[in-house]
């Protein structure tokens, strides 16, 4: 688990590359956000996050430790695909497409947030008769 202090300091390391990731798409807000077996409500977090839902806003997140994986709905032929992600990869899930996250094996991410308004990454669920979970 990190500290409010320990999330400051990492945001304040990756201020600049934040502030240049905002200015391109208008984020005006960030956080980070950090996920492990420490994290209080982990199992029922996870089912959340593992509903397929979309966002009004696309849903961008910089990885700055552990890993984590998208499922992402490509097009009809393509269906849901993964991405697999890792410390300094950078994702934008686009708005209104199909997508869940998750953790992977080592069941840890530490990832910067950015949103255009608090209330454009609100998850509304999908229920996709394409998406059969493995
Ligand atoms: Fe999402």
């Amino acid at each position: 688990m990190l500290s409010d202090e320990e999330k400051a300091q990492i945001l304040a390391t990756f201020d600049a590359e934040i502030r240049d990731l905002a200015a391109r798409r208008g984020y005006q807000i960030w956080d980070l956000i950090s996920l492990s077996d420490a994290t209080p409500n982990i199992e029922e977090l996870l089912k959340k996050f593992e509903q397929v839902h979309t966002h009004t806003e696309d849903e961008i997140r910089a990885i700055t430790a552990g890993k984590g994986i998208f499922i992402i709905k490509g097009d009809q032929d393509a269906g849901y695909f993964d991405v697999e992600l890792e410390a300094g990869d950078v994702i934008s899930v686009p708005e209104n497409t199909n997508h869940f996250f998750t953790l992977m094996d080592n069941r840890k991410i530490v990832a910067v947030r950015l949103f255009i308004e608090k209330d454009g990454w609100i998850a509304h669920n999908v229920e996709d008769p394409e998406f059969v979970k493995a």
